[in-house]
């Protein structure tokens, strides 16, 4: 049997310090796949990591829902019908759904912008995922967004609330607070939408949006249940905006530090219409630097910078075995500081991103929306939303970090990649 390598020394301890630099020194130190602890893996580069995402017979990913299904006497979905319930979802969210909305998706993000207080310093994080929830839950429900809005983002304190750090990790079927007011909300989301779904079907109006199209009835499983398309919803609700906004951090903080990029953001993005509502796919396919600059923030910092799956059973990784019910931790963000796929992997660079036409061609090379079965429902919605909120802003302001000693952010890793307590201070372009 031939273990992965383990690090000679650290081991969890020094995993719970500093997570990224424990991550980087395994793949420096050990290659594409270490041992963290006795049956705990990390795949590191490209290849196993790929590999680990793309086999998910051999590793499936753990059914943890950010909204497990409510009890009710009816059931939980069947396998069947969540399988439906994806694929209708799918229909909805693919790049080509996406493109022709673009118009939908673009005055969220002018308005962003429009409101950002100038001058002064701003946690910006509250804004950004107000405005990308405001756009995400009307991408999913139309006109029927204002009436959710206030439920998702109710939605989205209850999950804040649940992976806050905790010294106990409580077995799952303890009723905790934080899980109880998570039901609530759930409960609470769940009847602002019943109503709103009963009045779609009886009136035979579905809709042209993602729960249009969860609606509408499948040659195969015919109409899906009620409770199957309510306990699809709130995860994917909040999903619109809470991975979106932690991105959009790390794009704002790189439109501080690097003014020269984001003078051709700002460029690109002069060529937008005065009317956002007016914006096309083609006016977005012409930011083609900006999306770069989206592509290698997320590249340098993948919110979802750690991935978890459990070998399903003994089989090989790379050169090395891996035992059944093993966890294996899939890392995006050491695969993409790998030299040999990304030159100069820690600088800065847009521009490595515009000969690829905005998607590398080998496997494994990009992962921060994942690969595979599980691979995100939801990147090209994600590309479109940021692409625009940091053409947008480009477009109006320079930014800056507070100056002074005090750091601008906090770098946190527990439930994403992320810059806790951003502030940035906004400034009109053309008034300095
Ligand atoms: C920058 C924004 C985003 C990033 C970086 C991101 C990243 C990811 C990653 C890495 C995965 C794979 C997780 C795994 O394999 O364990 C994933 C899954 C998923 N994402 Fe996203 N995501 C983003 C935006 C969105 C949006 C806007 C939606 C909503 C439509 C969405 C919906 C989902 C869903 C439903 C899954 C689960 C897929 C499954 O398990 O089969 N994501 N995302």
């Amino acid at each position: 049997m031939n273990e992965p390598p383990r690090l000679p020394e650290g081991g969890f301890a020094a995993w719970s310090r500093d997570r990224l630099a424990m991550a980087r020194r395994g793949a420096d130190e050990c290659g594409d796949v270490w041992q963290l602890e006795q049956g705990v893996y990390v795949a590191a580069t490209a290849e196993p990591c790929e590999e680990v995402l793309r086999r998910a017979r051999d590793y499936p990913k753990a059914p943890s829902p950010l909204f497990p299904p409510l009890k009710r006497s009816s059931g939980a979905p069947t396998p069947a019908e969540r399988a439906y319930a994806h694929a209708a979802r799918m229909r909805g969210l693919r790049a080509q759904a996406v493109a022709a909305r673009i118009g939908e998706i673009a005055p969220g993000a002018a308005r962003f912008a429009d409101q950002l207080p100038t001058g002064q310093d701003v946690e910006i994080l509250p804004p950004v995922r107000h405005a990308l929830a405001e756009t995400g839950v009307r991408y999913l429900f139309s006109e029927d967004a204002p009436t959710l809005l206030p439920f998702a983002q109710r939605l989205f304190l209850a999950r804040e609330v649940l992976v806050r750090p905790s010294r106990w990790v409580w077995p799952r079927w303890i009723p905790t607070p934080a899980r109880r007011f998570r039901t609530r909300q759930q409960v609470a989301f769940t009847d602002a939408l019943r109503p709103i779904v009963r009045r779609r079907r009886s009136s035979g109006r579905l809709g042209d949006d993602v729960l249009g199209q969860i609606l509408q009835p499948s040659p195969r499983y015919g109409l899906l249940p009620e409770e199957a398309i309510l306990d699809t919803l709130p995860g994917i609700t909040v999903a619109t905006f809470e991975t979106p906004s932690r991105a959009a951090g790390w794009i704002l903080l790189h439109l501080a530090r690097y003014p020269q990029a984001a003078d051709r953001v700002a460029d690109e993005a002069a060529l937008l219409p005065a009317d956002p509502a007016a914006t096309t796919s083609a006016h977005l396919d012409s930011l083609r630097y900006t999306r770069a600059l989206v592509h290698e923030v997320l590249r340098l910092h993948p919110p979802s910078w750690l991935l978890t799956r459990r070998a399903a059973r003994r089989t090989q990784l790379a050169d090395y075995t891996i035992d059944a019910g093993s966890t294996v931790l899939v890392c995006p963000y050491t695969a993409h500081r790998d030299a040999r796929e990304h030159p100069d992997p820690d600088q800065f660079q847009p521009e490595r991103w515009l000969d690829h036409a905005g998607s590398p061609s080998k496997p494994g090379v990009f992962l921060s929306f994942g690969t595979g079965p599980h691979g995100c429902e939801g990147a090209a919605l994600a590309m479109a939303m940021l692409t625009l909120l940091t053409a947008q802003t480009a477009r109006r302001y320079h930014l800056s970090e507070p100056p002074g000693p005090e750091p601008s952010h906090q770098v946190t890793t527990f439930e994403g990649l992320t810059t806790a307590g951003l502030r940035l201070r906004a400034t009109p372009r053309g008034s300095e």
